[in-house]
């Protein structure tokens, strides 16, 4: 029987996030003769069910490089939670009745929710609602359990990398230490991967307090070994032994969860404090997020978006589809979102990174 598949995009953009989208698209057409339909800035499209649109191949055609989502998204709207404004002060209402009335009268059988963490979690409220939901793990930080990679992470490793090839150049000519901020608010796989692609001398990651003091040691010995130079790479969220993560905005109302940054400035002012040296920052941001996917995420997010629909065919709902060693498989969602992947302090990429002579800040 023809169905129709709605499809959305939640949480913070990432590259690949197109790839998946043609794929539902193409393989819900191609393969089945079904109908899809795009939901416009993640969950908040269904509140307003006019933004939906039929998605066709038409509608796909030449997406596969575009970074970014053609349907928009956002990482505020939270229909268990959704802010509203009354009488001057913002309340949190539960609208979850209305976006499964809403999924009904646009005549969804089948609701593709491509999204990291926290947008999963919603679409497993969903599921629990009774709305037929299947996952596909979406984020650059890589940190979705049950998966070995989210597509994004690859293209934002290769930003982050290229950044410390060209940090590298200009910190050895002018003798400074380089500090580079990239992200990872809980988990810092850019910041550890990157920094081993790219011959970092320090990784600060959110799993392994650091100590300054030794971060200092071990630019000294390194100028000491005629190295007069250091480059130094820190996950946003890592933060000193005894003290917490720098934040560049508090949480209010609209923005349940606080907005990291600085700790790239933070450590350069304390190593200035404590050597005669030149420290330098760059804060890479949201360059890691934009841009066109790597080649290993256009093939992951394709092969996510097929997947997503032949779960839809077999009514493998709330599971997400997943990547593990070479094979998509599917896991329930609920097993995804408990935890968080985060890097193990005592794992194999920690220990090759010290292996190299990378310092951890331990
Ligand atoms: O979850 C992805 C992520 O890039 C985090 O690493 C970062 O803390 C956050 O999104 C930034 O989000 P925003 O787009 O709201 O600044």
């Amino acid at each position: 029987m023809a169905k129709t598949i709605g499809i959305l995009t939640g949480g913070g953009d990432c590259p690949g996030l197109n790839a998946v989208i043609r794929g539902v698209v193409k393989s819900a057409i191609i393969r089945h003769g079904w109908r899809v339909i795009g939901i416009e800035d993640g969950f908040d499209g269904l509140l307003n069910p006019a933004v939906c649109k039929p998605l066709t191949l038409e509608s796909v055609r030449g997406i596969l490089p575009r970074g970014g989502t053609i349907l928009g998204t956002t990482n505020r709207g939270n229909p268990f939670s959704y802010p509203m404004e009354q009488d001057g002060v913002i309340i949190h209402a539960d609208l979850s009745d209305k976006v499964v009335a809403n999924i009904r009268e646009l005549g969804i059988d089948a609701l593709v929710a491509v999204g990291g963490e926290g947008s999963l979690k919603i679409a497993l409220e969903l599921s629990r609602k009774g709305v037929p939901v299947v996952g596909v793990p979406k984020t650059i930080d890589n940190d979705l359990r049950e998966t070995d990679f989210t597509f994004g992470y690859n293209t934002a490793l290769e930003t982050a990398t290229d950044a410390l090839d060209k940090l590298h150049t200009t910190a050895e000519s002018h003798h400074r230490v380089m500090i580079l901020e990239v992200m990872g608010r809980y988990a810092g796989w850019i910041a550890l991967e990157s920094g081993i692609a790219g011959g970092a001398d320090v990784i600060l990651i959110p799993e392994i307090p650091f100590y300054i003091d030794r971060i200092c040691t071990a630019v000294t010995r390194r100028s000491a070994r005629g190295s007069r130079f250091s480059i130094i790479v820190a996950a946003e969220g890592a933060y000193p032994s005894g003290g917490c993560r720098v934040v560049a905005q508090e949480a209010d109302e609209r923005q349940t969860i606080e907005r990291l940054g600085g700790i790239g400035q933070f450590v350069a002012k304390h190593i200035e404090q404590c050597l005669d040296m030149d420290v330098r920052v760059t804060v890479l941001g949201h360059l890691q997020r934009g841009g066109s996917p790597t080649t290993f995420d256009r093939a992951l997010g394709s092969r996510f978006g097929t997947k997503a629909v032949e779960m839809v065919a077999d009514g493998e709902f709330g599971y997400m589809a997943c990547l593990k060693g070479r094979t998509i498989i599917s896991v329930p969602i609920e097993d995804a979102t408990r935890d968080l992947k985060l890097v193990d302090p005592q794992g194999e990429i920690v220990r090759t990174a010290e292996d190299l002579g990378i310092m951890l800040g331990r």
